[in-house]
């Protein structure tokens, strides 16, 4: 169904499309009863899938990746499409308008997208408040950014602002550090910096939790897959060292091999996502897998459009994985596909449940320097 109304959507500007679509969910799903019906159908139960980790209760390992919901508006109505958890943000301390338009790009011959949205957000301010009014439905992840015009040596402040402001109502944070679209955030991911940073944002947590009476958060990092190897230790020694959660792997690439769409040397700059991202992305988290034997969750991201992808993540190394490029590419059905083949598969491999694939095939692949 949703491959034979694909060509008419993606005659549209591909950002407005996403608006649009959005917004009709969002209609259809105000109404209980659709939603419960929705979910019903799309929610696809099956302790296979279940997992715990960080204390959390996970029912299925697919999530949506952060960007789709940037403000916080719609994951009650995409919780409803089958989802495990919901990533929003990346959301930052000062709301920015990002990049000019037009500024997402679809590369069909890749199956991939080429964007350049610079974070634009309504700022955590404003998201606190619409999650203050909020029944939160799904897991929910926060993925923070730093602000465009804060200066980068400036950067802990500005995601603590954002992190005090939000800490109540995500169940994982994540510390986005590997956009190619912020002029020198992904400088972050070097040792020192990101040293102070997380050193900075974990000790905010213990407070925050003191305060709230709670637990500390699980902070994740979220990385770049054109990270040399040298680069990625640095990372892995701050994961260890500040007892960072879990690490999401991989945010969008700014390499444009192997590239077979002419049209994207005419949009420009920005990151790559989907299936061109999708090797380095499998390679990193089995490389990450291998250096920290496995003791740190991976949520793998990067080029899943099916069952068989998302397995071959977790057979690398992730614990959950996450898509972005997939759900424009295969539809709302997506997320239900995946899970229900997922079931499958696991049976025809001998794995009882899911967690027993995570790492099987771990390998050593060459990350490029
Ligand atoms: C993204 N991604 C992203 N990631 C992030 O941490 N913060 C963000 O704000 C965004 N914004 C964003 C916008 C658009 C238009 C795209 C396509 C992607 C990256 C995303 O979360 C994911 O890491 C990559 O897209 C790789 O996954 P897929 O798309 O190949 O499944």
């Amino acid at each position: 169904m949703y491959r034979l109304i694909r060509p008419i959507l993606f005659a549209l500007d591909a950002e407005l499309m996403h608006r649009l679509a959005m917004s009709m969910l969002a209609w259809i799903m105000r109404f209980s009863l659709i939603r419960a019906l929705f979910a019903r159908y799309f929610r696809v139960r099956c302790p296979v899938l279940e997992q715990q980790l960080w204390g959390i209760d996970f029912e299925n390992p697919v999530g949506l990746a952060a960007g789709f919901d940037k403000d916080a508006r719609y994951f009650n109505a995409l919780h409803a499409l089958g989802f495990g958890f919901i990533e929003v943000g990346t959301i930052t301390a000062h709301p920015q308008h990002g990049n000019p338009r037009p500024r997402l790009f679809r590369l069909p011959e890749d199956r991939a997208l080429l964007n350049r949205m610079g974070f634009n957000n309504q700022g955590s301010r404003a998201v606190a408040q619409r999650l203050q009014n909020a029944r939160i439905e799904p897991i929910l992840g926060i993925n923070l950014g730093k602000s465009k015009i804060v200066e980068l040596s400036d950067a802990a402040a500005d995601y603590e602002v954002s992190f005090r402001r939000l800490f109540a109502f995500g169940r994982y944070f994540v510390v986005n550090i590997s956009s190619p679209n912020t002029p020198g955030l992904r400088d972050l991911q070097q040792r020192a910096p990101l040293f102070d940073l997380v050193t900075r944002l974990q000790q905010l947590n213990q407070e925050l939790a003191r305060s709230h009476s709670t637990s500390p958060r699980p902070l994740l990092l979220k990385i770049s897959p054109d990270l040399s190897e040298d680069d990625l230790d640095d990372v892995l020694d701050v994961v260890h060292r500040c007892k960072i959660a879990g690490i999401i792997a991989t945010n969008t690439t700014v390499a444009r091999e192997p590239l077979r769409s002419a049209d994207h040397a005419v949009w420009g700059s920005g990151g790559i996502s989907g299936l061109p991202l999708q090797d380095s992305a499998r390679a990193m988290i089995a490389t990450i897998y291998l250096k920290t034997r496995g003791r740190v969750p991976i949520i793998g991201v990067g080029g899943i459009f099916h069952a068989e992808d998302a397995l071959r993540m977790i057979e690398a190394g992730a614990s959950l994985v996450q898509i972005w490029t997939g759900f424009v590419y295969e539809g709302p059905a997506v997320v239900r596909r995946i899970n229900r083949d997922l079931i499958r598969l696991c049976d025809e491999r001998g794995y009882a449940h899911i967690s027993e694939a995570i790492g099987k095939r771990a390998q050593p692949l060459q990350l490029e320097a």
